[in-house]
């Protein structure tokens, strides 16, 4: 091991001597997936077992190779393990180990398997085991809304579209469209956790093996539903890796759509929400400032999350089945998009908990930009018959004269009104409060508060009902 010429142990049989420094370099991965180490000795430790179980090698090699693969693991955690770059990766790293620690019986460990299904089988445990953490986070991050939530379900804010104040909405039941948005990113987890619950191992380099192993007891002893159905697709599917990648950029995106949001929010011409100190930064320069860069910051990240999507899904485009060493690629991306994400949803979760809501700006600026227009038109309809289109229409003159006297509609004179159309009433003023305006909006799911109470229990019920359905699995 000393010579560094010397060709690899592992597989070096027809080498006559080792990689250049600049094939070693490119070669190998061991930098980033030394993350897999757990996952690694679980799945050896369980092929292990399952060889000893149907007497491919004998109990005394099995319990060798077990106590070895702990040493290491122990090695490993107390930071006392020399990772060697000359071993390319996890895999033969803790293999390479193991031969030092327990001698000839380490050598039988890599029967009926091959890299292929062993680092399909780590990378899986991997990304099952963050999308469970992922899970915990939104169910967090969830939580911090329903609570908002429930505090200004009768919060009067404008609700825009274009960006344009459109009608009056509350803010709790803009805080239940980020429930929604973060509950579909719990289910796309779920669902891919689903997926993803079948074990590679066994499948050996691509065609299975003649070993008579018992592939549904590693998958088992691993935690998975079963193995999966066909060797070649095990060790060339990355579909799991993707699925994670592609939940990662949506829940990203919809951080980064809040984000702006906050951001917009938090300006002093807004003043809709001031973020905590702990939350936010000062200038160097300008004492007044107080900057959201947590929230510019999540922003900035999806970029990342997203790139690492794209750049894996161009890895895969053109794969012949079933390995190629093309796919050592797809780890520093699912690792980085990991990390970033949970420090997003983090990120996220403080600053919505945090944030002081003014209730009184949101209230002032829904009253302003003609918001209960469409409540007018409604009213018209409702109240004197009018066809719709001719309710716009009368309703655009109303907006004009207001605009042209630089008021409310609320402060045109029934007079005035009805100057317009004479069927109007003292009764119209009472719709154009963007109080009885949310209030008055009580179709399925829309902004009247009570409507908005019924949304959070919906989810608040939903939620323990997954809560326990996880449990039992
Ligand atoms: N380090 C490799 C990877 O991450 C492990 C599999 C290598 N297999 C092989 N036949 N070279 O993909």
């Amino acid at each position: 091991m000393s010579d560094e010429k010397a060709s690899n142990s592992m597989w070096g049989g027809r080498f006559a001597s080792g990689p250049d420094a600049i094939m070693e370099a490119i070669n190998a991965s061991i930098g980033f997936d030394r993350k897999l180490y757990a996952q690694d000795i679980r799945g050896s430790l369980a092929h292990a077992e399952m060889l000893a179980k149907q007497g491919i090698i004998s109990a005394e090699d099995q319990r060798q190779i077990a106590d070895g693969l702990k040493t290491i693991l122990r090695e490993i955690e107390d930071g006392k393990f020399a990772f060697s770059t000359r071993l390319e990766d996890i895999h033969m790293n803790v293999e390479a180990r193991l031969a030092e620690l327990i001698g000839p019986a380490a050598g039988r460990l890599h029967t009926a398997r091959s890299r292929n299904d062993q680092v399909a089988v780590d990378f899986r445990l991997w990304v099952k085991e963050e999308l469970q953490r992922t899970e915990a986070a939104l169910l967090r991050l969830i939580a911090a809304f329903l609570d908002r939530a429930e505090e200004h379900a009768a919060t009067v804010m404008p609700g825009f579209t274009h960006l344009q104040t459109a009608q009056p909405v509350t803010f709790g039941h803009h805080c239940m469209a980020y429930v929604e948005m973060f509950g579909r990113d719990l289910s796309r987890v779920r669902a891919a956790v689903e997926r993803m619950d079948e074990s590679p191992l066994g499948a050996a380099a691509l065609a299975g093996t003649g070993f008579p192993i018992d592939r549904h007891m590693t998958a088992a002893a691993l935690g998975f539903r079963e193995p999966t159905r066909n060797s070649i697709d095990s060790v060339s599917d990355r579909d799991f890796a993707l699925e994670f990648l592609s939940i990662a950029a949506i829940c990203a995106t919809h951080l980064s759509r809040l984000a702006e949001e906050i951001v917009i929010w938090s300006t002093p011409q807004f003043g809709f929400v001031r973020l905590s100190d702990a939350f936010s930064t000062g200038s160097s320069i300008m004492p007044q400032k107080k900057n959201p860069d947590a929230a510019e910051l999540i922003r900035a990240k999806t970029g990342r999350v997203n790139g690492h999507l794209i750049g894996l899904l161009t890895v895969m485009k053109g794969l012949p089945l079933a390995y190629s060493k093309d796919m050592q690629e797809d780890k520093e991306a699912v690792f980085d998009a990991a990390e970033t994400l949970d420090l997003m949803i983090a990120a996220m979760t403080g600053m919505v908990g945090d944030m002081t809501v003014n209730a009184a700006a949101m209230k002032r600026a829904a009253g302003s930009g003609y918001s209960t227009a469409t409540d007018l038109a409604d009213w018209l309809v409702r109240e004197a018959g009018l066809p719709f289109r001719e309710a716009h229409h009368v309703t655009g003159r109303a907006v004009a004269l207001a605009e042209e006297k630089r008021c409310g509609l609320e402060k045109l004179s029934l007079e005035e009104l009805q100057a317009i159309n004479p069927a109007i009433t003292v009764d119209v003023f009472s719709v154009l409060s963007v109080g009885n305006s949310v209030k008055s909006r009580t179709s399925y799911g829309g902004t009247a508060p009570g409507e908005v109470r019924r949304q959070i229990r919906y989810w608040r019920k939903r939620l323990t009902r997954g809560a326990t359905k996880s449990k039992s699995r």
